[in-house]
């Protein structure tokens, strides 16, 4: 059916149609467009009970789960079961179609989520009735202009969405995210679940406890405004205000932190004092640029040994002492 120029023509039609309808029903206004352009009743199948004659459990394409999920609640005036809204075309179009074969072949629903359907279309139903909440900031949002549609993260025949579910969010993430997932196998690292079994605290977090994947008005599509303030949700302690501050705390937790995982300790992106000596260059007591020779036991240069800054700089986030000056207490 999609195979001519002629036919995507008239999906693309339908589909526009379709998300006109989908967008009212959302709002609860009535099913019926009011230019007359809306899909002829008679294109629906007219019933959850057809299509699952062929759908039911056991069956190759069984899809009666969906009845277990938020969405197949009839009850609820919004959800695609609600009296009116189309049930399974709600999400699939009008599929009176589909129901016959024709010359042997059936063709498919108008709508398929997979590459039948162009993602656009399949976004436009998602968001006739999603289009409010975290989804505002979608648009434009760099997954949206990646190309991703709603379900290359969310599964809507199964009853737990993995990608809802913190224990099994990682998974979805990780299927595109590869390099985050290395991050999180490091040493140092926010106890997302991880990988293996054998991590001892995984799972305590989601990759959502910071990010918003539907797309923010923060950096790095993080929920707050900045990465400080994204920190401080938990790290609270860090916020200050400090009588002595320490000044790239408050710019950027990303000065000496990464977010994700490390292999030096806390999370830091290098070891001390070369982290210091990034910014502290100046010849001043211990301050002076180390080189890689002379570290021990090949040979203990005095130059080097206890002279760990933070041995002395305790405070390195700030210090509230009356005499907390140069971070030491
Ligand atoms: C008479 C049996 C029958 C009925 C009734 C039926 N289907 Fe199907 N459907 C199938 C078969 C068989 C397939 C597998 C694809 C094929 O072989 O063409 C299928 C495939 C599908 C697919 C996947 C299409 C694809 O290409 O990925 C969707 C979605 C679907 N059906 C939705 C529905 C909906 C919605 C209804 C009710 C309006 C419905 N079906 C009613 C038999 C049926
Ligand atoms: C909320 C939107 C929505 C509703 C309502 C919906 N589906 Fe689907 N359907 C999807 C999505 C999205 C997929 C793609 C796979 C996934 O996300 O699980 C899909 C996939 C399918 C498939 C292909 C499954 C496969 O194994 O490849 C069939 C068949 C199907 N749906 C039938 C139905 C039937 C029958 C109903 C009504 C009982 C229904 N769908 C209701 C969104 C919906
Ligand atoms: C006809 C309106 C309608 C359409 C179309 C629709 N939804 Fe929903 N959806 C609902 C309602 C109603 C709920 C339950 C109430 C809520 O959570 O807001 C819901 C719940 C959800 C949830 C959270 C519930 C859960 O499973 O834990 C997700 C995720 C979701 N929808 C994704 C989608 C995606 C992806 C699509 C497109 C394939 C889609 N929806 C299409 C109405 C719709
Ligand atoms: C990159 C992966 C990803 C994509 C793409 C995505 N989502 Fe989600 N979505 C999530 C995650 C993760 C959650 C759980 C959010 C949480 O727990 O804070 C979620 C939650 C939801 C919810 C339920 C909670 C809420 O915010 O109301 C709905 C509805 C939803 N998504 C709809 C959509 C729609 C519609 C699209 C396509 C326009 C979409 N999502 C695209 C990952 C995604
Ligand atoms: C289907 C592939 C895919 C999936 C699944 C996916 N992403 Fe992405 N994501 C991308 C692509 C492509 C980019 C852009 C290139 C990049 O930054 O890697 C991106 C970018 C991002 C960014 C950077 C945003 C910015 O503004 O720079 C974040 C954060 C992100 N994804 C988080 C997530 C989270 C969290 C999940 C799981 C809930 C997820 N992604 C699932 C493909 C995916
Ligand atoms: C503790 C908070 C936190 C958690 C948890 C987290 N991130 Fe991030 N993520 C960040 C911060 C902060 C940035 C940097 C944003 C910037 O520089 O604009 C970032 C950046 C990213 C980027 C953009 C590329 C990059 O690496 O800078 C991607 C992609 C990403 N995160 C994916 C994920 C995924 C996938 C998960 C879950 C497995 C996850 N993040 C969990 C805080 C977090
Ligand atoms: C949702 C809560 C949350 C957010 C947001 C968060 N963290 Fe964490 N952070 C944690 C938890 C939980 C731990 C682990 C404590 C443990 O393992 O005992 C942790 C540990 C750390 C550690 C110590 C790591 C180690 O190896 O012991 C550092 C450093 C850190 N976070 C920095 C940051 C920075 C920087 C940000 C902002 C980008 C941030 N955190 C955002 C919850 C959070
Ligand atoms: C100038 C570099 C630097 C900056 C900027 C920085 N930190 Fe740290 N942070 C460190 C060092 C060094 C340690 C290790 C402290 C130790 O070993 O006593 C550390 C340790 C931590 C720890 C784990 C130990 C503890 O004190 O709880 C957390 C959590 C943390 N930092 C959060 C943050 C947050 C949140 C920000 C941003 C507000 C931030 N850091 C900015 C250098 C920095
Ligand atoms: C990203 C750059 C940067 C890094 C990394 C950094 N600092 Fe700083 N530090 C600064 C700046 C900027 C100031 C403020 C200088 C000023 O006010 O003149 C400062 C000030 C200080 C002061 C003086 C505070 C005062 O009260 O006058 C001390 C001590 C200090 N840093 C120690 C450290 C130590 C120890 C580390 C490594 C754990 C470190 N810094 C890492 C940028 C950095
Ligand atoms: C043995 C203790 C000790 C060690 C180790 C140490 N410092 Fe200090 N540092 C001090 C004291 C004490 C002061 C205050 C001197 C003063 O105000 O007269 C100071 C002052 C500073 C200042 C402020 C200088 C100024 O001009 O105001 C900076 C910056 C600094 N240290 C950085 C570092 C860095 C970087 C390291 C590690 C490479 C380090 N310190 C290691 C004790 C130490």
């Amino acid at each position: 059916m999609i195979k001519t120029p002629i036919c995507r023509q008239q999906l693309k039609g339908i589909t526009t149609i379709l998300s006109l309808v989908l967008g009212c029903m959302g709002t609860g206004w009535a099913v019926a467009a009011e230019d007359g352009d809306a899909i002829p009743e008679h294109e629906y199948s007219k019933g959850v009970k057809r299509c699952m004659l062929c759908h039911k459990e056991g069956k190759p394409m069984a899809a009666h789960e969906i009845f277990l999920t938020p969405m197949g609640i009839s009850g609820d005036p919004r959800a695609p079961f609600a009296d009116g809204n189309h049930d399974c075309e709600a999400c699939h179009g009008p599929s009176k179609s589909h129901l016959k074969r024709k010359k042997g072949v059936r063709p498919p629903p108008p709508i398929t989520f997979d590459d039948k359907t162009p993602v656009e279309a399949q976004n436009k139903v998602c968001l006739a009735c999603h289009d409010t909440g975290a989804r505002f900031h979608w648009p434009g949002s760099v997954h949206d202009t990646e190309g991703l549609a709603c379900v290359d993260c969310h599964d809507r025949h199964v009853p737990d969405d993995p990608v809802m579910n913190v224990q099994t969010q990682s998974a979805v993430c990780f299927k595109c995210h590869q390099e985050q997932r290395a991050q999180f196998l490091r040493q140092s690292r926010h106890p997302v679940q991880g990988t293996t079994s054998s991590l001892s605290h995984v799972g305590l977090m989601a990759c959502t406890d910071c990010h918003q994947p539907h797309g923010s008005a923060g950096p790095g599509a993080l929920k707050r405004n900045t990465i400080n303030e994204q920190c401080y949700d938990c790290h609270a302690e860090k916020r200050g205000p400090f009588l002595w501050e320490h000044a790239p705390v408050s710019e950027d937790c990303t000065n000496c932190h990464t977010p994700h995982g490390s292999n030096h300790e806390n999370l830091l992106i290098a070891r001390q004092p070369w982290l210091c000596q990034q910014c502290h260059v100046a010849r001043f007591h211990s301050s002076d640029v180390y080189s890689g020779t002379g570290i021990p036991p090949s040979g203990a240069d005095q130059r080097m040994l206890g002279k760990q800054c933070l041995n002395c700089h305790v405070q390195i986030h700030g210090s509230n002492h009356p005499s907390g000056v140069r971070l030491t207490r």
